[in-house]
């Protein structure tokens, strides 16, 4: 009996080592020369010192998949829980030393099995991608078990925060289950994502392109906005996830864990009074803001690379986390143009669907003009974010810092699109266009007319300037609530989040909108 029990106990080590040794301790090697961590490596430094439980550690590949008869332990994935912070979350790491981290169909129901938990349970799933895609031997299995996982991105989209790293190669259609996901990571120069590979580009279009820079971190970081976040390296992956996951509410249920930073609510930033600077033109740094208001000053910035004319991110005000939209006059002038739009909505979507409360500071002069923006699309681009805002039931406050115009003035989270609470700097310009645009258009015939054209425009634009461009037309009419001291605007957002905390706003029954995709 005791025989029995200890080769039991022994064969159970035995597999358990054999599945934990991955491709062995060559390809490991292998990995290290790359500059990467190993599959395990990687949940080691995610997930909270001994905190890992793992699920499926003894599933193995479907036999004869591979067109011989091994089958190999842990078919090319590690998932399970753990905990970050002390929160739980279920995770899921590719192990490029098996099989070259390829999804086969065991390798599939393993991740699908830690996403269904995710949802009933109500927590982050974390995918690490290192993978050489769809398993070629599994055939059309392996694209069965792709479906199965974009299936399963979608239906808990919104119900959990799901974040996805690519740390090694993501090619064909397998890019389509990160870019489903809330964020994607990618670690510099050793990830890579791309519909089809620089081969098929080269039989296609006859063009020579590098993976790098076909698909790399840089890329989509900065041109495409595939990536939210980028890092030098795993490790600094492995922290940056933890850092957002800080701001995040476990689910749709959840609230955001509180965090308090011993920033006083009261504290008042003098400086705040002098950002803005006296001429108009002069451009100025949205940060400082952003840095002045949040507690500890600090701020995860989400696509910090891409469309850098607005900024999207987290940070805490009295504990609280917040998204933050702010459009940022030191690149374009802050303008709104087809990727600022886009970035925005998605921002915008996610806090709203995870009851994250939206903070708006505007200065914008508009909506980017010509050609390349409206064949582009301008239109239902930035309907995009109209819709985003405008569908948000969050507690949502904006603070028109400076340049409020148009269209754009209605989409930054306006009154008129059922912001709660409107405030304005006494240096905001709130007004249907700009004193140059408007002078031209309504005292055309008589700048026409003059005996110096230029002396009349300038004079009419300063009559315009002194009538219209300021926020006390909008105070009189209550679209704006308040017009406040700048150096009050973290005390005044603090205090006004706590007035927002029993917001309850339910729409109509619907199966959903239709945001213009
Ligand atoms: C089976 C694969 C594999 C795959 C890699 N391997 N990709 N096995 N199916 N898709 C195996 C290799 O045979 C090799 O096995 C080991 O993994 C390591 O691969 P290497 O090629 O030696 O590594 P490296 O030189 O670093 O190159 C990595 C790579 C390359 C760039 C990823 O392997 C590659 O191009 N793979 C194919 C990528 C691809 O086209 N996948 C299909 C994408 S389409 P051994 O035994 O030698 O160690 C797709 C469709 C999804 O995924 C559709 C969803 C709807």
């Amino acid at each position: 009996m005791v025989n029995q029990y200890n080769s039991t106990i022994e064969t159970l080590e035995k597999l358990r080592l054999e599945s934990i040794a991955g491709g062995g301790e060559k390809k490991n090697d292998v990995q290290h020369r790359h500059g990467k961590l190993t599959a395990r490596e990687r949940l080691g430094l995610l997930l909270d010192d001994g905190s890992f439980e793992e699920f499926d550690i003894l599933k193995t590949s479907r036999g004869g998949a591979l067109g011989d008869e091994r089958n190999y332990p842990g078919d090319g994935v590690i998932t399970g829980h753990g905990t970050i912070d002390g929160r739980e979350v279920f995770v899921f790491s590719q192990d490029f030393t098996v099989i070259g981290g390829s999804l086969g169909e065991a390798h599939a129901q393993k991740i699908c099995k830690v996403m269904d938990l995710a949802v009933k349970v109500g927590a982050p799933i974390i995918g690490l991608s290192d993978s050489g895609g769809a398993r070629i031997q599994e055939g059309v299995d392996a694209l069965a078990a792709y479906g199965e996982i974009f299936h399963r991105n979608v239906r808990a989209s919104g119900v959990i925060p799901q974040i996805s790293c690519i740390m090694g190669p993501c090619a064909g259609g397998a890019v389509y289950s990160p870019a489903i996901t809330d964020f994607v990571f990618m670690v510099q120069e050793s990830s890579y994502m791309f519909v089809t590979g620089p081969s098929v580009v080269k039989t296609v279009t006859h063009q020579d392109i590098t993976s790098e820079d076909l698909g790399g971190a840089q890329v989509h970081s900065k041109k495409s906005g595939v990536a939210h976040f980028t890092t030098p390296n795993d490790i600094l992956s492995m922290r940056e996830i933890q850092r957002l996951i800080s701001y995040l509410p476990s689910s749709n249920r959840h609230r955001a864990p509180m965090l308090d930073l011993r920033d006083p609510a009261d504290r008042i930033d003098p400086t705040l009074d002098y950002l803005i600077p006296a001429n108009p033109k002069q451009t100025y740094d949205m940060n400082v803001l952003i840095f002045s208001i949040l507690d500890g000053a600090e701020f995860m910035e989400v696509q910090p690379g891409f469309a850098r004319n607005i900024i999207c991110g987290f940070g805490r005000l009295g504990g609280q986390t917040v998204g933050l939209v702010a459009n940022q006059p030191a690149v374009l002038a802050g303008v709104l143009d087809i990727d600022a739009s886009v970035k925005a909505g998605r921002f915008v979507r996610f806090c709203d669907t995870f009851n994250i409360p939206l903070i708006t500071l505007v200065d914008v002069p508009g909506f980017m003009p010509g050609p390349d923006q409206e064949y582009g699309g301008i239109i239902r681009h930035g309907a995009k974010l109209l819709y985003a805002f405008t569908e948000a039931t969050v507690p949502r406050i904006s603070v028109i810092v400076r340049k409020a115009y148009g269209g754009a003035y209605l989409v930054m989270n306006s009154k008129h699109i059922h912001c709660d609470v409107n405030y304005a700097w006494p240096t905001a310009e709130i007004a249907v266009m700009g004193p140059k645009g408007a002078a031209e258009v309504i005292h055309r015939k008589e700048i026409q007319s003059a005996d110096d054209p230029e002396a009349m425009l300038n004079k009419k634009m300063l009559d315009y300037r002194r009538t219209f461009v300021n926020p006390f037309l909008a105070a009189q009419r209550g679209y704006i609530d308040d017009v406040i001291f700048p150096r009050d605007t973290r005390h005044r957002l603090i205090r006004t989040l706590q007035i927002l905390e029993g917001k309850n706003t339910k729409g109509p029954e619907r199966k959903h909108g239709n945001i213009p995709l």
